[in-house]
Order: structure tokens, then C-alpha cells, then sequence
């Protein structure tokens, strides 16, 4: 790869001002100052500094973000802050999230600029599980728990694929309850959906896993990291 086209690609600045920091001596190429904007690089192996900091090289991204509410998940938003704002520091041009949670709904969000991986995630033909955690306005019972393992009505022309609800606590005299869900498609508002076709009224939200991948309870709400070699080996195979 040319050296310029390197680092536009890092974001270091557009192809005139990098070929001005190599004129003034501010990139290193394995620590010789570079001459020559069209010099070839191997991005892989050589060792590229600019302002003597090194910039490394990797095509693809992946980041897990523990999502606030507040946030849309979206590239862009004219009206809300999105989750992309929430990769400071990061080269984050070509990212994206992995589907959507809604904007009151927190979690885990993968973050990446891998459309294959997204796609395979996403592909209602995968079935890949996603699991939420649920607060609930109503008394949840066996009786919905069963209900939700056949499949319901949520307004769609089919009803929902089999999915496992867990009852961690239900109080009958408060008529509240929070649960597990897991469901195996990404329909709109999905989970919102579910509960609201047993009159029940979904007051908090959590994804808690999506395939392979948990959330990091030592991540807060708001913050994110790089997802590990394992983690994204398993993603990938899931
Ligand atoms: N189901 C919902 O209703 N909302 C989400 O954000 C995700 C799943």
C-alpha cells in the first residue's frame, strides 16, 4: 500500500496534509523519516509512526459497547446523539452497529465495519439467539412462559418464533416482574411487542447476550472495548 493512502485511511488527514507531515519529517517508516508519499508500505509489518505515535494497521474492527439509553443506533442522526458518538478516539469512519437496539434500550452492541460478520449475525436465516433482560409492568406467569415457547401474535403475518422466557422475580401483589428473554429474530420492537400482546407493558431493557458474545458486566453503561481474539473467533463460527 502507498505510505499516503496509509495514512488517509488512518484518518490522520487528507491526502494534501499528509503529504505535508512527510515533507516535514513528521512519519516514520520502522524509524527512518519517510520521503516519499508514494513510498510502498506493508501495513502489516512495518512499523508507521506519525508524530511519533504508532499507527496500527487493521482492516477490520470490532468493539463491544455497553449501550446507554439515549442513544440511536444509527451511523447518523440529525436529532439524537448516536452510538458511534460514543467511540471517542476511534477512527470510526467506516463503522456501524450490528442491527439496532431501541433508543431507550441498553447493552450489548457490536460495533464494526465487518458487513460479512454483521450480515451472518443478522441473517434471519441464522437464528442467531439474543438475550434481554426485561423489566416488566405486570404479573408474569408459567402461562406466558409457555405462550411465548409456542409463539405470539405481535401484529406480523406470522407469529414469533419459539422463544425462552425466564422469570427471575414476579410480584403479583405489584403486578411487576423481571425476566430473561431470549428470542432468535430481530423483529421491530420485538420484545416490546411480545409483552405488549399479553397486556403487559416492557419498562426497562437490557440485551444481555447476542450468539456467542455476553455483555462485560465490568463495562459501564456508556463505555466500550475491543472485543478479544476468542470472543470474536467464536462470533464468527456461531
Ligand atoms: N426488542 C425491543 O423491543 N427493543 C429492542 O431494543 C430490542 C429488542
Amino acid at each position: 500500500m502507498r505510505l499516503d493512502k496509509f495514512l488517509v485511511e488512518m484518518e490522520t488527514g487528507t491526502r494534501s496534509q499528509v503529504k505535508q507531515y512527510i515533507k516535514k519529517g513528521m512519519v516514520t517508516v520502522n524509524d527512518i523519516p519517510a520521503k516519499s508519499p508514494d513510498m510502498k508500505i506493508d501495513e502489516n509489518q512495518d512499523i508507521i509512526k506519525y508524530n511519533n505515535r504508532q499507527l496500527t494497521y487493521s482492516r477490520y474492527k470490532y468493539f463491544l459497547l455497553n449501550k446507554p439509553a439515549g442513544y440511536v443506533s444509527a451511523t447518523r442522526d440529525n436529532v439524537h446523539p448516536t452510538v458511534i458518538d460514543l467511540l471517542k478516539g476511534e477512527l470510526t469512519r467506516d463503522l456501524f452497529p450490528v442491527g439496532r437496539l431501541d433508543i431507550d434500550t441498553e447493552g450489548l452492541l457490536i460495533i464494526t465495519n465487518d458487513g460479512a460478520l454483521s450480515h451472518r449475525l443478522l441473517s434471519p436465516a441464522h437464528h442467531i439467539p439474543k438475550t434481554y433482560y426485561a423489566e416488566i409492568d405486570g404479573y408474569v406467569t408459567s402461562d406466558v412462559v409457555d405462550l411465548f415457547k409456542k409463539g405470539v401474535n405481535i401484529g406480523d403475518e406470522d407469529l414469533t418464533l419459539p422463544a425462552e422466557l425466564h422469570i427471575i422475580k414476579a410480584d403479583k401483589d405489584m403486578g411487576k416482574s423481571s425476566v430473561e428473554l431470549t428470542i432468535t429474530e430481530g423483529r421491530f420492537h420485538q420484545v416490546k411487542r411480545m409483552f405488549q400482546s399479553v397486556n403487559m407493558t416492557v419498562t426497562f431493557l437490557r440485551r444481555i447476550s447476542m450468539g456467542s458474545l455476553n455483555i462485560d458486566e465490568s463495562l459501564p453503561v456508556g463505555s466500550y472495548r475491543v472485543l478479544s481474539d476468542i470472543e470474536l473467533q467464536r462470533l464468527q463460527n456461531c
